[in-house]
């Protein structure tokens, strides 16, 4: 099968990310469709047949819940779901195994996907919804670690780069079956929206599916002393054969490692706080913070609504402008790719911080002039495609790569786990508190995100080291060994 064995189990297990996107792209259009509002009592038809939102003023006999409050549990129960299930397989992933983690993530976000669509109230389509999450939560800790375990160190990064390609293609997927749903289904029809979410179940299917032909992690398995198993997936994994000098000495310290930091024991939750590991875990929580506060979904999930509040038609901002949008997220993952194993992680992290706060910075100013001029509405239009631009070319992979690679084996389920929470846990404050904020500033908050870049270029500046190049086992000469490894590698 050659090299491309390696790409294979990456773009497999990257399904689990195209899951992610899918459902980041699903859920804001499903949002506003007029036959999900007025199935769950958010919306009404008014007597000159036009749907309007039910609001605390305007109640009516068709409503049952007003629009704020239900659109925003929709989201809250997803993200709650993701955050526990980071927090769950963090604590199982060492059991359970990364492999057999993704098929349990793509199977509860399958069951999710048939609650969902198949929802008669909000009693089941909560439940969906968290189910769903915990799935994604799951994947999302455990698809770039697997990845990272399986790949050689030369283009380690690239591979783990796979994940976010998958991500945005599971976006662009959504919005163009949904634009295709839109289209053609009645729009008042419940069918709209229970096909577009139940078209999630064919790829939670597929990864389920084709995870169980793919390999388990061969440092996973060394740690369950299947020494034999490893090697050999390992000499597979790198097409060549066991007894080849590259395998043996690979396996040779992956193996060391391991028993290294088995001698010391099972680690524990203080420990990731512990000198050695202690800046690995600030990095793996800041990091994604940061992540969050590039204010990347508040762009995805609001940008049909952002292009019409630039003086966008609505048919327009919602179909052509959103695809457009969201293919850039998709292309531009590519040079990051490119990039990562070239110019490293650092300065990607330090330039694409630059770019997108300079970005959100043209946003406001042609945002604010277009409402006056709104011939220069597109020029708002392209600051935000540049922003994008920055995001899926740096931040958007990079983080991802970066936490599933710090960590030594003892605390990686651990300390990606934290990382991997603090990523939901700011994407679903941002996606709470900024509507409030758009509601009292405007415009102006995308200052707010421009400052938030411009500080995560600095803190990346001051703080991240690169890591390029260097093996997992390696990654002790840079942040320094924790502090049993270290004892015990002075004794000897
Ligand atoms: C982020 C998500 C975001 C996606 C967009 C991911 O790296 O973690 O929050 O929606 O990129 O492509």
């Amino acid at each position: 099968m050659g090299a491309y064995y390696q790409y294979l189990v990456a773009f497999a297990a990257g399904v689990g990310g195209l899951l992610f996107g899918y459902e980041i792209g699903v859920i804001g259009q499903v949002l506003s469709m007029n036959s999900f509002a007025a199935y769950f009592g958010y919306r009404y038809k008014n007597a000159a047949g036009d749907y309007k939102d039910c609001t605390p003023d305007e109640y009516f006999t068709g409503c049952t819940s007003y629009a704020e409050d239900t659109t925003g549990w929709v989201t809250f129960t997803f993200l709650i779901g993701c955050v526990g299930g980071a927090l769950i397989v963090s604590m199982m992933a060492d059991a359970l195994g990364r492999k057999y983690s993704i098929l349990l993530g793509g199977l509860l976000f399958t069951i999710g996907g048939v609650l969902q669509s198949v929802a008669n109230g909000l009693g089941v389509f909560y439940p969906g919804r968290v189910v769903g999450g915990i799935g994604v939560g799951i994947m999302s800790m455990s698809v770039p670690l697997y990845i990272s375990e399986t790949s050689p160190t030369a283009i380690r990064g690239r591979l783990t780069t796979v994940y976010q390609l998958m991500i945005t293609i599971g976006i662009f997927i959504a919005s163009v079956i949904n634009s295709i749903i839109i289209t053609v289904v009645d729009n008042a029809s419940d069918t709209e929206w229970r096909l577009a979410l139940g078209v999630q179940m064919i790829p939670g299917a597929i990864l389920f599916v084709i995870m169980f032909f793919m390999p388990f992690s061969p440092r996973w398995l060394i740690n369950r002393d299947r020494d034999s198993e490893a090697l050999a997936i390992l000499a597979r994994l790198r097409n060549l054969p066991e007894s080849d000098p590259a395998v043996a000495a690979e396996f040779k310290d992956i193996r060391d490692s391991v028993h290294e930091e088995r001698e010391i024991g099972q680690a524990s939750w203080p420990e990731l706080f512990a000198p050695g590991i202690g800046k690995r875990t600030f990095l793996g929580f800041f990091l994604q913070f940061f992540q969050q506060w590039t204010g990347i979904n508040v762009i995805l999930y609001y940008q049909s609504d952002l292009f019409a509040r630039m003086g966008i038609d609505k048919k327009a901002a919602d179909i052509p402008f959103t695809l457009a949008n969201n293919f850039i997220n998709f292309v531009a993952t590519f040079p990051g790719m490119y990039l990562i194993e070239r110019v490293g992680r650092r300065k990607l992290l330090i330039w694409g911080g630059i770019m997108m706060g300079v970005a959100h910075c043209l946003v406001c100013l042609f945002f604010g002039l277009s409402q006056q001029t709104s011939a220069l509405s597109w020029l708002a239009i392209v600051s935000v495609y540049i922003f994008l631009f920055g995001f899926a070319s740096t931040w958007g992979p990079i983080v991802w790569t970066y936490q599933s690679e710090i960590f030594p084996m003892r605390v990686r389920a651990k300390g990606t786990g934290v990382a991997t929470m603090s990523n939901w846990t700011w994407n679903a404050v941002i996606a709470k508190v900024t509507p409030k904020i758009i509601a009292r500033i405007n415009f102006y908050n995308y200052l707010v995100f421009a400052a938030a870049c411009f500080i995560m270029a600095t803190f990346t500046y001051v703080f991240v080291p690169e890591t390029m190049g260097k093996s997992l086992e390696e990654m002790d000469e840079i942040f320094g060994a924790p502090e049993g490894a270290a004892e015990k590698k002075s004794k000897a």
